[in-house]
Order: structure tokens, then sequence, then C-alpha cells
């Protein structure tokens, strides 16, 4: 056993908690995870503990586990707190209490002065109405909790449609918006750990099609230096405020008037995956680190150029892709099925010629 070995529970067994895992057993740690059934992309890479009524599933992983944590946003605060009783959760109740709903991660953004969409809180038709009224067209309708790729969301841009609207993200509780009207998407990844030490890594640019994300391009061009410590200072009040441990992300608009923060994810997220191959550390592995108790890993980019094509839907020609001398293949070991995330290429380059070359061999899987 290495002298800082840890055994890591895994709270759901997708392809974070996939590739969490492989980034962290070089460093001599064990995982398990709790996940639904045994096709899960993470279910051959440690102990599995299966979620069900019979069996203390759960209690077991938290046996097992000397530190845990999670690959949603949507897993329940209570359920962490009650873990936490016991055995150390990174990043904390707080940190996922903030994030899993929009209102109170908007309200914090307002508090800490990080700007963001116009917004208010509706919980009925009536209440809707007056929010379009407040806030103006277009602007858009999201339910509070639980969305993600777009989904739970309308874009109202007339009033004819604030009925339709309300019955289409499930007449509960939700967020309106005003529209922002942004240049391009932004993210950043920050990454603390318990003995106070941040790391960022390079604002990185994310291309969208039908809410689901297709490319990212690390790092962003032409950000100044002045907006990529803005973004850091953001992201430094976050980190504090809510004494995260382990990686955060900031999807953020990048408008005429500087930075608006968009939302934040108490975890590695899918805008960071380009990290696995082009910056020193991997976002996975500093997530590792940080709730291990470890120093975390340099966060400079390894080759001038990088980006990260998402596959969507069907694999396609992953032959070609192999092929190519300066592209990753990560697969997640998951079926086929319309709009699924079922992997990622990741492209290294010198120079932006070779970056755009690149990308152009692989426009298969950019729609
Ligand atoms: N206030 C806004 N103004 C303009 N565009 C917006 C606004 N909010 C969201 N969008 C657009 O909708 C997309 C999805 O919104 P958001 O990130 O809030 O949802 P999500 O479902 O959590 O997405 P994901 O899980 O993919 O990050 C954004 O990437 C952006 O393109
Ligand atoms: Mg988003």
């Amino acid at each position: 056993m290495t002298p800082f070995s840890r055994r890591v529970g895994i709270l759901g067994a997708g392809q974070l908690g996939r590739m969490l895992a492989m980034a962290g057993y070089p460093l001599g740690h064990k995982f398990g995870f709790y996940g639904l059934n045994h096709d899960e992309p993470a279910a051959m890479l440690g102990n599995m503990h299966i979620q069900s009524d019979d069996t203390d599933s759960l209690g077991q992983l938290v046996d097992f586990a000397d530190v845990i944590t999670y690959e949603s946003e949507n897993t329940s605060v209570e359920l962490v707190e009650k873990i936490s009783q016991t055995t150390p959760v990174y990043p904390s109740a707080a940190s996922l209490y903030y994030s899993q709903h929009r209102g109170r991660e908007k309200s914090l953004f307002t508090e800490l002065n990080i700007p963001c969409a116009p917004y208010t809180l509706v919980t009925n038709l009536a209440e809707l109405h007056q929010a379009v009224d407040m806030i103006g067209l277009p602007a858009i309708l999201k339910s509070t909790t639980e969305g993600y790729d777009g989904k739970g969301q309308f874009v109202i841009k007339q009033t004819s449609q604030i009925e339709q609207a309300w019955s289409s993200i499930g007449e509960r509780e939700a967020i309106l918006e005003g529209f922002i009207e942004f240049k391009r998407e932004l993210s950043i990844i920050a990454v603390r750990n318990a003995d106070n030490q941040h790391v960022y890594y390079p604002l990185v640019e994310n291309q969208h099609h039908e809410g689901i994300l297709r490319l990212t391009v690390a790092p962003a061009q032409q950000i100044s230096p002045a907006i990529q410590q803005q973004a850091e200072t953001y992201m430094q009040a976050l980190l504090d405020q809510m004494d995260h441990v382990g990686v955060l992300t900031l999807e953020l608009f990048e408008t005429e008037a500087g930075l608006v923060a968009n939302e934040m994810a108490p975890r590695v997220h899918n805008s960071g995956h380009w990290t696995m191959e082009g910056a020193q550390t991997s976002q996975f592995e500093n997530h590792i680190r940080a709730i291990t108790g470890l120093p975390l890993g340099s966060t400079v980019p390894r080759q001038p150029f990088a980006a990260m094509v998402n596959i969507i839907g069907q694999h396609g020609d992953i032959e070609a892709v192999l092929k190519m001398p300066n592209a990753f293949l990560h697969l997640y070991d998951k079926a086929e099925r319309a709009g699924r995330k079922l992997g990622h290429i990741n492209v290294v380059a010198d120079s932006e010629a070779e970056l755009q070359t690149s990308l152009e061999q692989l426009k298969a899987w950019m729609p």
C-alpha cells in the first residue's frame, strides 16, 4: 500500500465516475461505486454497490470508503449530510445545496458580486405573468432543479407563449431569466483542496447544439489576461464561500460588458475533458488529489492548442480517429442512443492551423 492510498467511494457509476477512477488508480487509490446496475460505465472499475431496497448497499459503500464524492449535482443534500456524520464527503453538502438549485445559485452569485442574468423565482402561472412583466422578453424559463443538456427549459419570445412555457416545464417551481446576448459561451474549472490551495484551468470556449455540448476549444482564443483574472476572482469567491473541496466548474457568457455567470457544477465537467491529454494534470486527477488530501497538480496546458469533440448518439468511424496521431479516443462503454454522450475525442496541436485541420477531420462528429 502506498503511503497516501485511499479508498474512494463515488455516488454514481457513469462516465464521470469511470474517468475519476481511471485517474485515481495511478495514485494508488481504490474505488467503489453506488450505481444502478452492472452495465454502467464505471461498473467494472471497482466495487459496485447496486442501489436496492433489500440490501443496505449504500451502507456497504460507506463502510468501504475513506472518503466519498459524487458525480451529479442532483445528489440528495440530506443523503450527503447523513453520510458526512461518519465519513467525509467532498464537495460538502453546502456546495451541493447551492449548485443544485438555480435560485440559490443565482442568489449566491449576486451576494458575491458575480454578474448574472436578471431573474425571478415563480411557483405558479400568475407569478410567471408578473415575472415576464418584470424581466421582459425574450426570457428563459428553467425548472429550478434537475435540468441538464438544456432539458427543463423554454425560451419565451412572446407573451402568447407563457402558458405553453409553464406546461412544458411541468408546472413546477421555476426561474425566469432575462435572455443574455452573448458573443461566446465560456467555462472555467477550478480546484481547491482542504489545505486551501486553489488552482485554475484556462477559460475554454464551448459550442452547444440542441442543448448538448459538442465542442470545447482550450484555451479559449482571444482571452485577455484581465478576463482570465476576472474569472479566477469569481471562482475564488465561490470556492471560499462554500468551503469547497474538489473541482468546481462555472459556465459563463462572454458579453460586450464582460463575463456573466450562467451556472455552476460542483464536479468534474464535460468542458474539462480536454485536460486529460491537454493539461499537465487532468481535472479528474486534480479532483481526486483534492478530496484525498494531496497537493494539487499543475493546470498548465501541455500544448498551445487543444479541443474536445463529444461523440453523441452514434459512435461513427472510430478507426479514423485512431489513425490520427494527435487525437485521443475516450469511450464510455455505453450503448448507442439518440442524444446520449458515448465518448469524446481530444486533440492537441502546436498551431491554430493544425488544430483546424484536426477539427476538419472530425467534422463527422460535429453538427
Ligand atoms: N439567460 C440566458 N441567456 C441566453 N442563453 C441562455 C441563458 N441561459 C441558458 N442559455 C442557453 O441555454 C444553454 C443551456 O442552459 P443551462 O446551462 O442553464 O442548462 P443546462 O440544462 O444545465 O445545461 P448543461 O447541463 O448542458 O450545462 C446554455 O448553454 C445557453 O446556450
Ligand atoms: Mg449549462
